[in-house]
């Protein structure tokens, strides 16, 4: 007889401390795809069920919480992560017990495990874009701020080095802040920029910190047309947490935006309003985490068994229509081929495209190539 017993994944999205605004969009986009797959039939009859847990923005918990989702729960998969300090925190585990983690935001590149999926942009899919963007746009004078933790010193790292190559490249300043800075924060930074006058600031300030940033930049009275804020980790969650008057006018690279205009993304939109309201507030982390659990379940389908030894095979190439465009899982190196896009923040706190690459960028986490995708070809609103 058919197997017919639930498939349950393990699900470690923050709902709590300093990344949980962004990690409960991811947990939303998940439980979409979580539905739409047992609306479905489940895989292969079999009902899809999410055995989640709160990890509370901490690395301690994400591994712990990854430990038992393998040891008592018996998951032979997890979705989840955001900051890399945790997910370098889970990789242990997954690789310890052969399981798999699939991981849907962007990060800073330079890592492969085998027991891996990675879905977020890595930085030769969003890094690159924006330098070229705002180096030929506003010019090469970059102050970095960022939280204190690996990515942002990472992510910084690959930015001054982008700038540098160019001619009037140069790093102005480095500062970091707590993970979980407060309002007061960044008053003497913001000072700082003042004096200094960078031509924009590139910010690897995550989570709910990163609305005090934008706000301190607007109270001090400085022009995001002059000398806008670059950003990564800025989405349309971030943002609703600031509000868009301390948003418009800055900037952010990634594959999606809610403005995308795709099919795919009209109809993603329409059913996660219908399902969750206001309380959905899609973004390229949330579309990642979204997409991700489809090609999971695609591979499972076409493997019969979650196991890693039978899915990882079938994961590898393989393709979905995700709202951003087709993606697909590039077997060289177990990331994805993602459309670079940079986005404006508008009047409504949405974010305008300025500029779009037609065609994926194949994932490149070593940064051997420093290609563009079709840049030359893409949309430019700003008349650059
Ligand atoms: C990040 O820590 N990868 C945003």
């Amino acid at each position: 007889m058919a197997n017919k017993d639930p498939v349950k994944i393990g699900v470690l999205y923050s709902e709590t401390g300093a990344t949980s605004a962004i990690e409960s969009s991811q947990l939303l986009g998940t439980l979409l795809a979580i539905d739409e797959i047992n609306e479905h039939g489940g895989i292969d009859g079999r009902e899809l069920v999410a055995v989640r847990y709160d990890p509370q923005s901490d690395q301690q918990q994400f591994r712990v919480l990854a430990e038992k989702l393998v040891t008592t729960d018996n998951v032979n998969v997890i979705f989840g992560c955001y900051m890399s300090s945790t997910r370098k925190a889970v990789i242990p585990v997954v690789e310890r017990y052969n399981r798999i983690l699939f991981y849907a935001t962007l990060y800073e590149g330079f890592e492969f495990s085998n027991n891996l999926i990675y879905t977020g942009a890595a930085p030769n899919q969003n890094s690159v874009q924006l330098a070229d963007f705002m180096m030929s746009s506003f010019g090469g004078r970059v102050y970095l701020v960022g939280s204190d933790y690996i990515y942002p010193y990472e992510s910084n790292r690959i930015m001054s080095d982008l700038v540098s190559q160019r001619p009037g490249g140069e790093r102005v300043a480095r500062r970091y802040v707590p993970v979980d800075a407060g309002p007061g924060d960044f008053n003497e930074i913001i000072a700082d920029i003042k004096d200094k006058q960078p031509d924009f600031i590139f910010s690897t300030v995550v989570g709910n910190a990163t609305q005090h940033l934008y706000k301190a930049f607007a109270e001090a009275g400085l022009d995001p047309k002059k000398m806008p804020i670059a950003s990564l980790t800025t989405s349309e969650v971030e943002v609703a947490q600031m509000g868009a008057a301390a948003a418009a006018g800055h900037f952010t690279a990634a594959p999606y935006f809610q403005s995308v205009d795709t099919a795919a993304n009209h109809a993603c939109l329409e059913k996660i309003t219908k399902r969750y309201g206001d309380k959905a507030i899609p973004n390229a982390c949330w579309e990642a985490a979204y997409f991700q659990v489809h090609l999971f379940a695609n591979a499972m389908r076409a493997s019969g068994s979650d196991r890693i030894d039978a899915l990882m095979p079938k994961l590898l190439g393989s393709e979905f229509m995700a709202p951003q465009g087709r993606v697909r899982i590039e077997p060289s190196n177990h990331h994805t081929c993602l459309y670079p896009r940079i986005g404006r923040v508008n009047q409504k706190g949405q974010f305008t495209i300025v500029r779009a690459s037609t065609t994926a960028v194949v994932p490149d986490p070593y940064l051997v190539t420093h290609s563009l995708g079709d840049w030359t070809l893409a949309l430019d609103e700003m008349g650059n």
